[in-house]
């Protein structure tokens, strides 16, 4: 029997203006995963076992584009095998669907990975995170690729699209991982809103072509944000993480992809000590994230959810 895991993550500066070239910060969250075994079956077929989506059946039962289907087909096409073998795969994943916390590139690098390693198939990092990338372009359009990036390296990246080049997105030296400092604590906070990535992300896109030069140079401004993070978590001064994560917020209100329930929380997590806050990835529901200090992250957590929150999580960027 062949196993691999793949974490969540969360971003924690620079979503939308990473859409248009900015920098973004993302981490894993090691406290949710998606969890795969492949061994071999004694009976003919590949058979999928997901009890989390109850899902149990063979592979030429599903439709090709249902997604753990379209993983498994592709990975089949690249690693040209010769003759199908048989296989039960058996998927788990704690990371809500549809969160923002990537469970579906989860899946995709968790099941590559286990495929690849059961099938005695050698698959470097870069390779795992381009066909990451293929397989969320089929499902989400025009993703950034950050996503993909921080799952398969499971550590903080410092993510750049490249403009001039769209078919590098997600790939290549455009990523870079860097050190934490210093471990620092964030919460968080679902507001059980789901909101399609896709909207907000198109929402952006129309207000940038009506008023390019305005919308640029609050890009701009997340930018500065996200570089001057990177620097404070390599030096370990994370606590000057707090405002730059209310101005990141205030920037993204701006790009009107918060929401009142966002905001709410936003606003809870720093009344009850939080030392800054903000709404995180597509926005318009899906979640936020505060910093907090270790003795404070229980607190901020209580009154998030005391204030609707649907889940949270305490996590340690390490
Ligand atoms: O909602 P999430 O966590 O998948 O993040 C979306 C991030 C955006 O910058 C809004 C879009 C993207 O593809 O980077």
């Amino acid at each position: 029997m062949t196993t691999s895991s793949a974490p969540g993550k969360i971003i924690l500066f620079g979503e939308h203006a990473v859409v248009y070239g900015r920098p973004a910060l993302a981490v894993p969250v090691t406290q949710v995963h998606t969890d795969v075994e492949v061994s071999d079956s004694a009976r003919t077929g590949m058979w999928i076992d997901a009890p989390d989506v109850n899902l149990h059946a063979e592979l030429n039962t599903l439709p090709s584009d249902h997604p753990l289907a379209s993983v498994i087909h592709n990975f089949l096409f690249i690693s040209r095998v010769s003759a199908f073998p048989n296989l039960d795969i058996k998927i788990t994943s704690t990371i809500p669907v549809a969160s923002g916390l990537g469970s579906g590139a989860a899946v995709t690098v968790a099941l590559t990975r286990a495929l690849a390693s059961h099938l005695n198939y050698s698959i470097t990092n870069e390779e795992v995170n381009a066909f990451a990338y293929e397989i969320e372009k089929l499902h989400h359009g025009t993703p950034s690729g950050i996503d993909n990036t921080v799952i398969t390296y499971a550590k903080p990246v410092y993510f750049v699209k490249h403009p001039s080049s769209p078919e590098r997105r997600g790939v290549g030296s455009e990523v870079e991982t860097f050190k934490v400092g210093k471990p620092f604590t964030i919460i968080i906070g679902d507001t059980g809103i789901s909101a399609p990535t896709k909207e907000s992300v198109g929402g952006v896109r129309r207000l940038w072509m009506n008023d390019k030069s305005r919308w640029e140079s609050v890009f701009d401004k997340i930018a500065e944000i996200s570089f001057t993070a990177r620097r404070a978590i390599e030096q370990g001064y994370w606590e000057m993480l707090g405002d730059l994560m209310n101005e990141n917020h205030e920037l993204l209100q701006e790009l009107t992809v918060s929401s009142p329930e966002l905001d709410n929380l936003v606003s809870v997590a720093c009344n009850a000590g939080a030392l800054g806050a903000k709404m995180s990835g597509g926005g318009r529901g899906g979640n936020m994230i505060a910093l907090a200090t270790p003795d404070m992250a229980e607190a901020v957590s209580n009154s998030l959810k005391k204030a609707g929150a649907r889940n949270t999580i305490i996590t340690q960027v390490s």
